[in-house]
C-alpha cells in the first residue's frame, strides 16, 4: 500500500498517529517505493489545548485537511464527518484508510472509506469493554466489523478478534503506538508552572481526569465523588486538569474543594510529567491506564469495566467502578503504600509504529 489516509479526530488519537507519521518518514528515507499519505483531522476536537498543542509538542506534521466538524451529538458528528470525508476520498482516492482508537471520527471514517472501496486498517483494533452504554464500545464494534487489517495492542485483542471470526492473516499483533509517543518523549517532559506554585513534591500528590458521562453528567454524584476524594487524600493535593465537558458541569456545581487543584486541559508533555511523578492517578480514561502501567504509577479507574484488561492483570490499574463510595479502600491502600507492582505488557516497547509501517508497506 503506497497511498494512505491517516485519520485523527480527538485528543487521544494524536499520540497514536504521531509515531505512525514519523515511521513513514523514516521508511521513505531508505525505501525505493515511498509511501504517500494525507493526514486528515476531522475537527472533532478543535480547542488549541485539546488539539493544536499536541501536534506542536509531538512534532506531528500539520494536517493536509481539516474536516472542521466541531461539536455535536454523536449522530451529527458522525454524519458530518462521513459527508466531508467522502468528498475527500473522491478527490484523492487513497488505497488504505488508517484509523486509530475508538472515537467517533474512527468509526465515521472507517464506514466512509469502506463504502468507497478503500481498505481499512484499525490501529488498536479488537479491544472490548463489553459496556455498550459507552459510545466508544459501539465505535469499536462497528469499526472492527469492517476492518481489513487489524493492528492490535494485546493478546486479549487477538483472542477477541479470533472469537469474532476474523482470520489470523488479517490480525497483526504490533504493540501500542501510544506507548511509542510516551517513550519518545520521556526526556522532553515539561514541569507545569502549577507544580512549584503549589509546592508540589514528587510522589506526594495525585492526578485526576474525568470526562465520561457516567461520572460527570449527573451533578449530585459528581459532587459526592469530588467531596469523597477531597476528604480522603490525607491533605495531599489532587491535580485535576478538566476536560471541557467536565468543566461545564463543575461550574454549575459552584463549589470549592480545598485539596483539588483545578486547571484546564494540559499539554501532553506537561500531563505526562504530572502523572510520571504522581503518587497515584484517578481516571475514567482508557489510554491513561496504559501510560500509568508503563510508568509504574498506581491508577484507579472510575468505570465498571475496561477494554484494556492487561493494565489490571499485568499493570498498576484497578477497576474501582462508578459508585463513588467504592474509591475509599483504594485510596487507603494507596496512602498506606500498599499498591501492587506491575509489569509492562508485551510489545509495548516504543517500536510499534515501525512494525506497523513495515507491514503496511508490504501489503498489496
Ligand atoms: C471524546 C471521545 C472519547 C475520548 C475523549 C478525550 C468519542 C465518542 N469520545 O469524548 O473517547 O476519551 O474525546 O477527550 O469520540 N469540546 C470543547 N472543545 C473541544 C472538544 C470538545 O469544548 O476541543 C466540548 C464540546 O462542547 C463537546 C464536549 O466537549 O460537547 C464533548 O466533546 P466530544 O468530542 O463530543 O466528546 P468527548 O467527551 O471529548
Amino acid at each position: 500500500m503506497k497511498k494512505l489516509d491517516i485519520i485523527a479526530g480527538a485528543r487521544p488519537n494524536f499520540m497514536k498517529i504521531g509515531p505512525i507519521t514519523h515511521a513513514i518518514h523514516k521508511h521513505n528515507e531508505s525505501a525505493n517505493e515511498k509511501i504517500e499519505y494525507r493526514l486528515i483531522h476531522t475537527g472533532q476536537h478543535y480547542d488549541k489545548k485539546m488539539s493544536e498543542d499536541f501536534f506542536d509538542q509531538l512534532n506531528i506534521p500539520k494536517p493536509n485537511l481539516n474536516l472542521g466538524v466541531g461539536s455535536g451529538t454523536q449522530a451529527e458528528q458522525t454524519g458530518k464527518i462521513m459527508l466531508r470525508y467522502e468528498e475527500a476520498i473522491k478527490a484523492w482516492k487513497p488505497q488504505l484508510c488508517i484509523v486509530v482508537g475508538d472515537v467517533t471520527s474512527t468509526m465515521a471514517c472507517s464506514i466512509t472509506a469502506k463504502k468507497e472501496g478503500v481498505k481499512v486498517a484499525h490501529v488498536e483494533g479488537g479491544i472490548r469493554s463489553g459496556d455498550e452504554s459507552m459510545p466508544e464500545e459501539i465505535n469499536r464494534m462497528v469499526t472492527d466489523s469492517i476492518t481489513d487489517y487489524f493492528f492490535t495492542t494485546s493478546s486479549v485483542a487477538n483472542e477477541n478478534l479470533k472469537n469474532l471470526g476474523h482470520h489470523n492473516d488479517k490480525v497483526f499483533f504490533a504493540g501500542n503506538t501510544m506507548i511509542d509517543s510516551l517513550y519518545a518523549n520521556l526526556e522532553r517532559l515539561i514541569k507545569p508552572s502549577l507544580f512549584d506554585e503549589n509546592q508540589l513534591k514528587n510522589k506526594d500528590y495525585l492526578v485526576m481526569t474525568l470526562h465520561r458521562p457516567s461520572n460527570v453528567d449527573a451533578m449530585q454524584s459528581l459532587e459526592h465523588l469530588l467531596s469523597l476524594i477531597n476528604n480522603n487524600v490525607d491533605g495531599k493535593k489532587v491535580v485535576f486538569p478538566m476536560h471541557p465537558r467536565t468543566k461545564k458541569m463543575y461550574d454549575q456545581l459552584g463549589m470549592n474543594f480545598e485539596n483539588l487543584l483545578i486547571t484546564g486541559p494540559m499539554s501532553y508533555l506537561e500531563f505526562i510529567y504530572m502523572i510520571k511523578n504522581a503518587l497515584g492517578v484517578i481516571t475514567d480514561s482508557g489510554g491513561i491506564t496504559e501510560e500509568t502501567t508503563v510508568l509504574g504509577v498506581p491508577c484507579m479507574t472510575l468505570r465498571n469495566s475496561t477494554e484494556r484488561p492487561e493494565t489490571v492483570t499485568q499493570g498498576t490499574n484497578e477497576i474501582v467502578g462508578t459508585n463513588p463510595d467504592n474509591i475509599l479502600p483504594f485510596l487507603e491502600k494507596l496512602l498506606l503504600g500498599q499498591w501492587k507492582k506491575g509489569s509492562i505488557p508485551e510489545l509495548w516497547d516504543g517500536k510499534t509504529a515501525d512494525r506497523i509501517v513495515k507491514i503496511i508497506s508490504g501489503l498489496d
